[in-house]
């Protein structure tokens, strides 16, 4: 009898028990999935991007290890003392130039061992990259300036200069489309580089130190304007020195060094001026 038991209780343990463990560890995998958010990765993914300039023997470590995800229709402020590399990392994001090491995932492609050729495509179709300088062709007009990238892309011209005047619209400069560089404030000229930016309807705007060679009152009308790009639904990433330009911004990234010092999203942005 007591050894009848005993049997029972082995058959017990040998069936019944891996039947329990197993049905356990299941329950355990479907909290933990219903519990833990699913891994997002960004429009723009950076895994320990590293990026190293030679002069001669001397190796120059400018960035040392970005890792960082940015999400569609973010709004993004890069912030950092000069020489912190901001740039550089900006030039890595608007594939203007590759990384050292690391890898870098855009809208699910891996650019980051892209050459040439596929990394101008990607810049095209993805990118539009706004500077400091404005980097306007002088001889251009405005809308001339602003459709140049729809050449590249192989559109016909009278649907280039349909799509220049439209966004030329968008920026509040439909009235200066014959103007060139020369005939155009500051400001103007950057409102155009703006709309050049914005022709190819990329995936994300960058903007390295867009107001750097503007008063403030341009500046803010600049800001503005990417308000409203960021409220259309695109992708902002600018780079500022100054804290005022930043607070448009819903997350402050600083570098400092070329390493990340902190990344800080904001509740609410500052309401824009009308
Ligand atoms: N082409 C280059 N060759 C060598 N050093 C460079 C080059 N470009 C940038 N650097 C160096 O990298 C560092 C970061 O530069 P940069 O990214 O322009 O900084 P930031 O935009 O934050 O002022 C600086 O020390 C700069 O001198
Ligand atoms: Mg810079």
């Amino acid at each position: 009898m007591i050894r009848q038991f005993d049997g029972l209780v082995i058959q017990f343990q040998q069936r019944v028990m891996p039947f329990s463990i197993l049905h356990s560890l299941f329950s355990i995998c479907i909290l933990y999935l219903m519990v833990q958010p699913p891994i997002m990765q960004g429009i723009i993914h950076l895994e320990g991007i590293r990026k190293n300039y030679f002069l001669g023997k001397q190796v120059i470590e400018v960035l040392k290890g970005i890792t960082l995800d940015i999400f569609k229709n973010e709004y993004v402020a890069l912030m950092g003392p000069s020489g912190s590399g901001k740039s550089t990392l900006m030039n890595i994001l608007g594939c203007l130039d590759t990384p050292t090491g690391g890898r870098y995932v855009l809208n699910n492609q891996d650019v980051s061992k892209m050459v040439d050729n596929s990394l101008a495509e990607v810049r095209n179709t993805e990118i539009g990259f706004v500077f400091q300088q404005f980097n306007l062709l002088p001889r251009l007009t405005a809308a001339e300036n602003v459709a140049l990238p729809l050449v590249y892309a192989g559109v016909p011209k009278k649907k280039r200069m349909e799509r220049a005047l439209h966004v030329l619209e968008l920026v509040n400069l439909a009235d200066r489309s014959h103007h060139k560089p020369n005939e155009l404030s500051g400001g103007q000229n950057q409102r155009v580089a703006i709309a050049r930016a914005l022709v190819n309807d990329p995936a994300m705007i960058l903007a390295d130190e867009p107001t750097g060679n503007l008063d403030t009152k341009t500046s803010y009308e600049i800001m503005d304007i990417f308000g409203r790009i960021h409220e259309g639904g695109n992708t902002v990433i600018l780079v500022t020195h100054e804290e005022d330009i930043a607070n448009h911004a819903h997350r402050i990234i600083r570098l400092r060094d070329g390493v990340i010092e902190t990344d800080k999203r904001r509740e609410m942005a500052i309401p824009r001026a009308h």
